[in-house]
């Protein structure tokens, strides 16, 4: 039997947020339920966050109530505070997320909060969604480089993960931020990570500003990981890390694994379709 490894889609989300141009949600709604035909597992749809920090998630709950919910598909959400998992709850989203950073430099850019001060904030979220069984991932930025403090020490990723690990989340998403990670930094850092949460509960989250996510991934595989995030069409960015392309594209990661013999799982023909409608939803390049 192959070896199973599995994509999470990102794109509506990680994707649809760095989008300039105003996506209507009906656009966002018809790409997710495409999506959903296409054999995920997991697909991160919505970002309970101040709308005046990131005004193109604005529209989550209205997402998450459009979409037709396909069987089997846990539909996710982030949150970055109480706040935000209230209305994550009442839109019924089927998992959340919180996002930490390993330097403090994003973490003030991204959340307004030291990294102490995140996990302060995030400790209620994870007590009130354990009462209630609701699955929380984590997510853990500029796992190698961040774009206000440069180089990151593999040792404070795997302290921010284990963290997070121990809170609750049942996986930590390792988050190549900026889209700097070589497959050498990407190594070193993964093999202090493993030494705190076990491979098995990791994800990588690569995006790939260089042309370099494929060769991370390529690096992750061989220390074992086998989930890792992308964005259908290789949508999007961060709009705190200035420079942060698209994600790697959903579509690329399917081709590039199914070649190397690994099951995704997923319907190559719908994800070209669910493909041609993010590069729709972008603007021409000259309008960019
Ligand atoms: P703050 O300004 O410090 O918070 O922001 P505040 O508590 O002072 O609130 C400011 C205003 O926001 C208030 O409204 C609050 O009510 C409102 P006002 O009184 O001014 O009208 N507010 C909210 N509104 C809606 N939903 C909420 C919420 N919370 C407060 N949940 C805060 C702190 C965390 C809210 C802010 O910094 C924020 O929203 N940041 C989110 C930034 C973001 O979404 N970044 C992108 C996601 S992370 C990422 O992309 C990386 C990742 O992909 C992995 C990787 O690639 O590495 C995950
Ligand atoms: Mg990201």
């Amino acid at each position: 039997m192959k070896d199973r490894v599995e994509i999470f889609e990102v794109g509506p989300r990680d994707g649809l947020q760095n989008e300039k141009r105003d996506i209507p949600v009906a656009d966002k709604v018809a790409l997710v339920d495409c999506l959903s035909r296409a054999g995920f597992s997991r697909i991160e749809v919505a970002s309970f966050v101040s709308p005046k920090w990131v005004p193109q998630m604005a529209g989550s709950a209205e997402v998450l109530a459009g979409i037709t919910k396909a069987k089997g598909v846990r539909y996710a959400a982030l949150t970055p505070n109480m706040r935000g998992y209230e209305d994550a709850l009442a839109a019924r989203a089927d998992e959340i997320a919180i996002f930490a950073s390993a330097s403090e430099g994003f973490s003030q850019a991204n959340i307004n909060a030291s990294i102490a001060e995140s996990i302060e904030r995030f400790a209620p979220i994870l007590e009130a969604a354990r009462h209630i069984d609701l699955p929380v991932r984590g997510y853990v930025s500029c796992v190698t480089d961040c774009p206000y403090d440069g180089a990151v020490a593999p040792d404070k990723v795997a302290e921010v993960a284990d963290r997070l690990f121990s809170m609750g989340c049942y996986e930590i998403s390792l988050g190549d931020t900026v889209g700097k990670a070589t497959p050498d930094k990407i190594a070193k850092m993964l093999i202090a990570v493993k030494d705190a949460v076990p491979v098995t509960r990791l994800a990588g989250h690569y995006h790939d500003t260089a042309g370099r996510a494929i060769a991370n991934i390529d690096a992750s595989l061989a220390l074992g990981v086998r989930v890792f995030d992308a964005a259908v069409g290789g949508l999007g960015g961060c709009p705190y890390a200035p420079g942060a392309a698209g994600n790697v594209a959903t579509e690329v990661v399917h081709e590039h694994l199914t070649r190397l013999g690994y099951d995704t799982g997923l319907d190559g023909t719908v994800l070209q379709e669910a493909a041609a409608m993010a590069r729709h939803l972008r603007p021409e390049p000259t309008d960019a």
